[in-house]
């Protein structure tokens, strides 16, 4: 079954039991300033879980867009990917454990036609939250599973974990006996031949910031199926790509570089190429607009473009010939029945492809000269050293690895050691130059500049209340005696709102909120909902100062302990910084 026929039974199947099938939420989050990508179904859907009410009902389904960029090493195997679709339903407060699961298996048994003797599942095993989830495990029971098939685990069977906060509970998953191996008779989930196919995630609470486990309003179902995999396991394969969703992709692939697949020296390299074009031209599609840039989501697919070239040269392929374009075409065509956007963003697509290679092949050009260069001088050493190696990759933006490919082709070797070092040092200094830049350009720390820098959290604040959830920091400069705060905004703010922010962290100041400073993993604040500006700038611990129900951000400091400290807040100036970025000049007084 090709991943489109099973989208489509999904889908129907779920209509025929009273859901709603709503689109695919854009792959770069709405309204969520706190995450570059939408990462998993229920992601665009949790104020829903929260309890607010869905225009289209309590019960629905689709297929997300979903991309992380966790793996992105990982990329290469057969099962990873960055960009990957998730098929779910949801009950917001309606059905819950007998529907879900009973559905679940009369969707894989009769519609996917996948043999009982396959399945095997795992229930909660309790803790001090919630007990065993038996009811799980009887309603499997009911419907064919053997006991034995069944297993009770902790930590996975609680999604998404027990430290992350927000909409949370017990699940269910679903694996699939992958191998032609006899399928044992008692579910071990540590055999690797069990793969995971589904979870079915019975989210009951809410994981609030202090700790505890708030029940939510309603009992929700929330469950998720990886389309790649799914796909993989229906047409009977071990290999994601050799499914049929790459089967185009791959064969355009042997094609532009005259290398098959099945040869073990390529197949690493084309199917990091098929990920990341298709990642590529997802992203770059998106209505987000995301173009190439050195930060967030654009710094993401620039490094996505430079990575398919630099692996695209690996496979002798013509880097200057049309070949990205016309991998782009076949994914563009592939995808538009589920996403519309990607056919009326096509020339913004093949552009965007187009620019950031011709970028970087001029970069490439120059870095070979100067590699070249840096041969000629070795006078008779065998080396590389590791100045030259960390110029290649800083300044010429060469991977390691094609410096070394490079060296080996001169019969040269390269100071591995020295250059990971060097690249060691400096990633501190530019995590240290980062926290300095993040102090938001205090140039020093006197008291006025303290609570000029409290005061900008405040008005990104305000700024978001009387604007909206797209204003965000875009950069500011403190000296003594004003602020100056660049932010995200199409449009001149009227006098009207420019009062209204006013009196909004004026408001805030007369409240006398405290002011704490928490610390923390960079993944927890941003599961807590942070606003940063460059969040994959930071370390992994950061500082994340609260204040009170008003702001949540992570940042270098310093800050007044409590807002009564700064004074009265007065906006002087409102003007236009670059394209679709306001600034505001203002003062306390
Ligand atoms: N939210 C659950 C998951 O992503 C269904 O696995």
């Amino acid at each position: 079954m090709s991943s489109i026929d099973l989208k489509n039974t999904y889908l129907k199947f779920f209509e025929s039991k009273g859901h709603k099938i709503i689109p695919s939420a854009p792959v770069i989050p709405e309204n969520d300033p706190t995450c570059l990508f939408n990462t998993a179904g229920m992601q665009p859907l949790v104020p829903y879980l929260k309890g607010q009410k869905h225009p289209e009902g309590t019960r629905l389904t689709d297929v997300q867009k979903c991309f992380r960029t966790n793996d992105l090493d990982e990329i290469g195997d057969k099962t990873h990917h960055t960009f990957f679709e998730m098929l779910g339903n949801w009950s917001l407060g309606d059905y819950f454990k007998k529907e879900s699961i009973t559905w679940s298996f009369e969707l894989l048994t009769k519609y996917l036609n996948i043999p009982v003797e396959r399945l095997a599942v795992t229930v909660f095993k309790g803790n001090n939250i919630v007990d065993a989830d038996n009811e799980a495990a009887e309603i499997w029971k009911s419907l064919g599973i053997p006991q034995e098939r069944i297993a009770y685990t902790e930590e996975d069977n609680w999604w998404p974990n027990m430290e992350l906060t927000g909409p949370c509970g017990p699940d269910t998953e679903i694996f699939y006996w992958r191998s032609e191996e006899a399928i044992p008779k008692v579910f071990d989930p540590e055999n690797d031949n069990w793969v995971e196919i589904w979870n079915n995630v019975f989210m009951q609470y809410n994981h609030k910031e202090d700790g505890t486990f708030e029940p939510l309003k309603n009992k929700n179902v929330d469950t998720g199926m990886g389309v790649e995999r799914v796909t993989a396991v229906l047409e009977g394969v071990t290999d994601n790509y050799k499914a049929s969703i790459w089967k185009d992709v791959i064969k355009k692939i042997e094609e532009v570089s005259k290398l098959s697949y099945d040869d073990e020296k390529y197949t690493k390299s084309m199917r990091i190429i098929a990920d990341h074009m298709r990642a590529i031209v997802i992203i770059s599609g998106d209505n987000a607009g995301i173009k190439p840039s050195n930060t967030d989501q654009g710094y993401v697919l620039r490094r996505l473009i430079r990575r398919t070239i630099r692996y695209a040269r690996d496979l002798n392929i013509d880097i200057n010939s049309n070949w990205e374009q016309e991998i782009a075409e076949i994914i563009i065509k592939q995808y538009s029945s589920f996403y519309e956007e990607l056919e009326a963003n096509k020339t913004t697509i093949l552009e965007v492809l187009k620019n950031e290679k011709v970028k970087f092949n001029r970069t490439l050009e120059k870095g070979l000269r100067e590699f070249e260069k840096a041969v000629k001088s070795l006078n008779g050493e065998d080396t590389i050293n590791r100045d030259i190696a960390f110029k290649l990759y800083d300044t010429y933006g060469f991977p390691i690895e094609l410096t070394e490919e490079l060296a080996k082709e001169a019969n040269l070797k390269v100071d591995m050691e020295g250059f990971k070092k060097k690249f060691e040092e400096h990633q501190e200094k530019s995590r240290a130059g980062s926290a300095q830049k993040f102090k938001g350009g205090l140039a020093s720390t006197g008291e006025m500049e303290t609570k000029y820098h409290t005061a900008t959290h405040l008005m990104n604040a305000a700024l978001k209340k009387v604007l909206g959830p797209h204003v965000h920091q875009k950069g500011s400069n403190i000296t003594a005696e004003r602020m100056r705060f660049d932010f995200s905004h199409d449009a001149k703010m009227t006098d009207e709102e420019k009062k209204q922010v006013e009196e909004l962290v004026n408001k805030y100041i007369e409240m006398a909120i405290p002011v704490e400073k928490l610390e923390m993993k960079k993944e927890e604040a941003i599961a807590m909902g942070a606003e940063a500006m460059f969040i994959e700038k930071y370390g992994d611990i950061v500082s994340v100062y609260k204040i009170g129900d008003v702001s949540l951000e992570i940042c270098g400091g310093p800050h007044v302990s409590n807002t009564s400290e700064l004074g009265k807040f007065k906006i002087k100036k409102e003007e236009a910084s670059s394209a679709g970025v306001r600034r505001i000049k203002a003062i306390l007084e």
